[in-house]
């Protein structure tokens, strides 16, 4: 299966179909950063990606207080390969005006040490600030050379077509649109999300695309993730998505052994959306890597389909 690269969006930046997420690079509160992994394991994690030919990388203003930033700018700087790099813009109810918008991207790529970045994201809407008047701050981003690329981050259908329009009046793509989309989460498929996206030439961005972890099949009910995730997904909700990690397996043994993580990264790729997996480490970048290269039948789509809808209803 050839998995050559792919346009974002309607720009010209090329991107690898898969992606890695770099939240957890500097983030202590959710992911833990500091006790089991840290900075080390981060460049471990970025390298396997690069020598496995995954270049596209995503991170925020917001994750680790800027620390992700810092790591993915250092590495991004020092990698032999060139690589794609995207951060986000957090609309925070203290940023009220239209002013604000530039020297947030001006810091982010100062704690890059980038002189723009491939794509620039709003994280996501928060009233008061109108959808309009962020989006045509981020066309001046643009325009301005700052960000190659425009893309915003947890926009709706409607929000997605507002996006689009204000951006469209400078000339400029709305390249991207950042979700949560996973086999246990198809909201997106939906609410119209997915539909205006395609419709529009907008690249669907997933995130969380192995459910913070739950569908590489090594969280139960007996063994629960710890932490804020511990929080989110409860003892209940572990054992009704087990059918679902069972017949990822199942599938993953009659391609060779893949693995539960990278049956559900490829769903996601069969889907038409660029999975970004989080990866704390060397083992779990290969791992995710190892999505890509391969497809998964049309008739194992609608399986894993089967028992994602029968898990939602269960
Ligand atoms: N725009 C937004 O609002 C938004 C929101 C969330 C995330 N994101 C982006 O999307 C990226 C990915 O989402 P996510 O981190 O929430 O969830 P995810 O990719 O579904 O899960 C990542 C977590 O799963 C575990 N993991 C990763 N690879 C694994 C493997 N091969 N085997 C076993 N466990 C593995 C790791 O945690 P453990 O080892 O601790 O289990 C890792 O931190 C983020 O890094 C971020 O860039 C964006």
């Amino acid at each position: 299966m050839n998995d050559s690269k792919i346009l974002l969006g309607k720009t010209d930046i090329q991107i690898t179909p898969l992606g890695i997420g770099a939240w957890s690079w500097g983030d202590k509160f959710f992911w833990g950063f500091g006790s089991g992994y840290g900075d080390a394991d981060c460049k471990t994690a970025f390298d396997a990606s690069v020598a496995a030919g995954v270049a596209f990388f995503d991170t925020a203003e917001i994750y680790g207080s800027g620390h992700s930033e810092q790591l993915l700018g250092q590495f991004a700087r020092q990698s032999k390969q060139p690589v794609v790099v995207a951060t986000k813009f957090f609309p925070y109810p203290w940023r009220l005006r239209r002013a604000n918008f530039l020297p947030a991207l001006r810091a982010s790529l100062k704690r890059t040490g980038l002189e723009r970045v491939d794509l620039y994201q709003i994280h996501q809407t928060l009233p008061p600030v109108a959808i309009e008047t962020w989006c045509d701050a981020l066309g001046e981003a643009v325009q301005a050379g700052l960000t190659r690329a425009a893309g915003v981050s947890n926009y709706n259908a409607d929000q997605t077509r507002r996006a689009s329009d204000t951006l469209a009046r400078r000339g400029v793509p709305l390249a991207s649109n950042q979700v949560k989309y996973s086999l246990l989460d198809r909201h997106i498929e939906r609410d119209g999300t997915m539909q205006t996206c395609r419709e529009r030439g907008v690249t669907v961005i997933a995130y969380s695309p192995i459910e913070m972890g739950l569908l590489s099949g090594k969280y139960t009910a007996q063994n629960p993730p710890r932490g804020a995730r511990g929080f989110r997904y409860n003892r209940r909700y572990l054992e009704k998505t087990q059918p679902v990690i069972a017949r990822l397996r199942e599938i993953g043994a009659a391609h060779g052994g893949k693995t539960p993580t990278q049956v559900a990264l490829n769903w996601v790729i069969c889907k038409g959306a660029v999975p970004i997996p989080g990866a704390k480490n060397a083992r779990q970048a290969e791992e995710n890597s190892g999505a890509l290269g391969w497809r998964l039948t049309d008739a194992e789509v609608a399986a894993l389909e089967v028992a994602s809808e029968q898990a939602q209803r269960a």
